[in-house]
């Protein structure tokens, strides 16, 4: 049983911007230059974006940056529907190369990517700070369905109803998915505990080497205050009908184990109970502090 406002999309809870135009994002016509930035929500995918936009710039883009997400329209839900262009229009007139967001688990994503050889980077992040990342989220964000209680919607992330569905389902798919494809996997931990070393992984992926002085202007300008200072990655253009940043940032804390502060002791046992259940299987492995 879904929570309203969530639409069965071959076995994943999704949201109306996606289910409605389905077709349209399958069949996407990717090109070979085109970069994914592919994540679970609230895994660091502004910050990827901003860390590639950056090294592709050499330095800091001073424009005023829409990165497409693969998806119809993200107000669709809204009534009247939000006047913003929709994903799959912005990437039309887009000029080469592209980077193209998306959230979709990894079996979903349009093939024409695969078969174009496109090269992907999945960033993801522990699943206790997601959880709490992503409860927040629903909170600010009128075109996400209601969260319910905070105990409604920490089973519902448990069990995997909730927009783009699984956490567990969605890193462990693009994790086994990495195999003859050419997908760069980052963990958010990594990309906080040592950022110089993974913006360095990120620069070498994407065929670029950069010099100290490069370096150094990168990692102040993705840095968090940075980016909660700069509008054009805090989200505050975004209308406070559809972000409601007074109920919750959406650079918010970008720390590693906010989980501490939210989770009691037997909602920690709960998680971790049905974790093991369901990372049982995998070679992936997540830290949950620093
Ligand atoms: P929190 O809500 O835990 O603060 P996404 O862009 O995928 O929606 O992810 C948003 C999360 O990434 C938020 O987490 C946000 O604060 C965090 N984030 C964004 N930029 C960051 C940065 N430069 N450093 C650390 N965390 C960052």
């Amino acid at each position: 049983h879904l929570r309203s406002g969530l639409t069965d999309l071959q076995g994943v809870p999704m949201t109306l911007s996606v289910t409605h135009r389905w077709d349209d994002i399958k069949n996407f016509s990717a090109h070979p230059d085109d970069l994914l930035i592919a994540t679970y929500p609230k895994s660091g995918t502004t910050w990827m974006v901003e860390i590639v936009d950056s090294i592709r710039n050499e330095g800091i883009s001073q424009e005023m940056r829409s990165i497409p997400s693969l998806m119809r329209a993200p107000f669709l839900e809204m009534n009247p529907p939000a006047p913003f262009p929709s994903g799959l229009d912005i990437l039309k007139t887009m000029p080469a190369p592209r980077m193209v967001k998306t959230h979709l688990p990894f079996q979903l994503v349009p093939q024409s990517f695969w078969d174009n050889n496109c090269k992907a980077i999945y960033i993801a992040r522990n699943a206790k700070d997601v959880l709490i990342s992503y409860y927040y989220f629903h909170k600010m964000n009128t075109g996400m369905p209601e969260p319910g209680t905070w105990h409604e919607f920490f089973d519902n992330f448990l069990s995997g109803k909730v927009s783009w569905g699984s956490w567990f389902d969605h890193v462990t798919g693009w994790w086994d998915a990495r195999e003859g494809l050419r997908i760069h996997y980052v963990f958010y931990e990594d990309l906080k505990q040592d950022p110089v070393k993974e913006i360095k992984k990120v620069a070498l992926f994407l065929g670029k080497t950069l010099n100290k002085e490069l370096l150094d202007t990168i990692l102040e300008h993705t840095s968090f205050n940075k980016m909660k200072d700069n509008p054009m990655t805090n989200f505050s253009t975004v209308p406070p009908f559809v972000f409601k940043h007074d109920i919750s940032p959406f650079m918010r804390k970008g720390t590693v184990g906010d989980w501490k502060l939210h989770l009691t002791v037997a909602e920690n046992e709960r998680f971790d109970e049905e974790y093991q259940r369901r990372m049982a299987a995998t070679s992936l492995t997540f830290r949950t502090e620093l």
